[in-house]
């Protein structure tokens, strides 16, 4: 393994650990909320400080961009961190969320960490090295029909702004595919995409902490990211599409129509 991945995990597990204390006295949390529908908890912060230490101790002169304390340092190596993705199905006790640390070397994903410390599930990925759940290999579906397709996607839930947009993509989604699911944890959905759990993602308004480690994933497991222009911007604009080859083609078509056009492909 990579000595930076191997770093990563060791962070992921220690934040698994912090999650996992708290989850059975959700009662005594404090909780803050961060805007509508917004909630940070004593268990983000800390689990985010304990992936900070570990790595910082590893490497001290590594960048952070992590969503409790934001952007740290600067340089080649930026760490992208999620410490718990899905703190509202946490704070409910769902049970759907996990650590998510994704390393940028010069703008580029390089190494990826989805930890699911319910189910005891470890994603990992290195630029070019594959992908694995649990150190077996892992590769995304092979379903090429998009009738038979089980996807995800995350509903607006700050910001209503574009929520017209959303229901028009669902729409029509929706009647093409086997199913969609929306379980409240990108990063999850993404490692789901990526072991072939599911066939495809789409949503936009995400942050680069919630599909830095995700998008990697995917790749490395054989299947194809983007936005919804079909370019690569997805870091930067929130807004993602991901799935084997052609389930992702048939998304990336099926939601062009219901698009703003800015955010669509140039015709
Ligand atoms: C959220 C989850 C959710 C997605 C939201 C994210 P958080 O992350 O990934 O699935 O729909 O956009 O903000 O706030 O639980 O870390
Ligand atoms: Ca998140
Ligand atoms: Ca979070």
């Amino acid at each position: 393994m990579h000595p930076m991945l191997n770093t990563a995990v060791k962070a992921a597990r220690r934040a698994g650990k912090v999650i996992m204390r708290y989850a059975n006295q959700l009662d005594r949390l404090t909780i803050e909320s961060k805007g509508r529908n917004d909630f940070v908890s004593q268990v983000d912060r800390e689990a985010e400080a304990e992936i900070i230490e570990v790595i910082r101790r590893a490497y001290p002169g590594h960048a952070f961009l992590a969503e409790e304390t934001g952007r740290r340092g600067d340089g080649e190596f930026l760490w992208i961190i999620d410490p718990l993705d899905g703190t509202t199905n946490y704070l409910h006790g769902y049970p759907q969320y996990a650590v998510s640390i994704g390393l940028h070397h010069q703008g580029k994903p390089s190494q990826a960490v989805v930890f699911d410390p319910l189910k005891n599930e470890l994603y990992t990925a290195s630029r070019g090295a594959g992908a694995q759940l649990n150190d077996r290999r892992m590769r995304v579906s092979g379903v090429t029909q998009f009738s038979n397709a089980l996807l995800a996607t995350g509903f607006p839930f700050r910001d209503m702004e574009h929520l017209e947009v959303f229901i028009d993509t669902f729409r029509a989604v929706l009647p093409q595919v086997s199913g969609v699911r929306r379980a409240g944890s990108a990063s999850l959905d993404l490692a789901h995409v990526a072991c072939g759990r599911l066939d495809g993602f789409w949503e936009f308004g995400l942050s680069p902490w919630d599909m830095a480690a995700g998008c990697l994933l995917v790749e490395e497991a054989g299947g194809l990211v983007g936005d919804f222009a079909g370019g690569k911007s997805q870091i930067e604009t929130g807004r993602v599409v991901v799935g084997s080859p052609k389930i992702y083609a048939e998304i990336l078509r099926a939601i062009q129509p219901h698009l703003p056009a800015a955010w669509r492909i140039a015709s």
